[in-house]
């Protein structure tokens, strides 16, 4: 699509590929959605939609919310994953005020049965590697609700260090304890990630990072 050449955008590490959500994925990417997928507690369920059927509206709105709202200064880029062939999950990039901060922010998730190889690493070092070694970021950050292993996971092994400890709301009310992980662009550099990190597409998209 010549007028949002973020359609053309591929990055790939070791055996997951992306490239950001299409509209046409919407369908089969909202019936995968797992449940344990935490949206913003913040955003507002309708009354007459179940639970799932909010998770799954709510999925759709964050994916229009990303293209309706791009800016250089402020982005989400949310990349379909594929594996073996097929969409297995998302993982979401996010830049606030990326050309004063030069920091990211992720999310991520994966069907059940494709978890626990090492895709959420591999994923999550893609979007990474865009992220230092292609648009100037300086650091990374990641929150997981304590109790989340997964998402720890992932960040301590790539190399992110705690950076403290917050706290959310979530459904109901209630609040959850939240871990930083912190990731600076010289720990990526020694651990060497960038290495295995393949982008393709990116040279017209420059302009939607506020690039040169
Ligand atoms: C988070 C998620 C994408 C991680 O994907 P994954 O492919 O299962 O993770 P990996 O296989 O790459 O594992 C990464 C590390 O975490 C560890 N890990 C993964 N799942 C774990 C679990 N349930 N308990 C403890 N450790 C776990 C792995 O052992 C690995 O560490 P290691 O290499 O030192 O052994 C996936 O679990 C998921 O979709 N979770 C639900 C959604 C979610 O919570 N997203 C994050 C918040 S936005």
């Amino acid at each position: 699509m010549p007028d949002w050449p973020l359609t053309g955008l591929r990055l790939s590490c070791r055996d997951v590929s992306l490239r950001p959500v299409r509209e046409a994925d919407l369908p089969a990417l909202a019936t995968m959605l797992p449940g344990d997928f935490e949206q913003d507690p913040r955003l507002e369920l309708f009354p007459g939609l179940s639970p799932e059927e909010n998770h799954r509206r709510l999925f759709h709105q964050g994916y229009w919310k990303a293209l309706g709202t791009w800016s250089p200064s402020s982005w989400v880029l949310h990349l379909a994953v594929t594996y073996e062939g097929g969409l297995v999950g998302v993982q979401t990039l996010e830049g606030t005020d990326f050309p004063v901060l030069r920091t990211v922010d992720s999310a991520s998730w994966l069907v059940p049965r494709v978890r626990g190889r090492g895709l959420g690493v591999a994923m999550r070092t893609a979007a990474l590697g865009l992220a230092f070694d292609r648009l100037g970021a300086v650091a990374a950050v990641s929150s997981a609700v304590a109790g989340n292993a997964a998402s720890a996971g992932v960040s301590r092994r790539i190399g992110y260090a705690a950076n403290g400890i917050g706290s959310v709301v979530v459904p109901g009310g209630g609040v959850a304890e939240l871990r930083h992980f912190r990731l600076t662009v010289q720990a990526w550099r020694a651990a060497g990630h960038g290495r295995a990190v393949t982008v393709a597409g990116l040279t017209p998209c420059l302009p939607w990072f506020g690039l040169p």
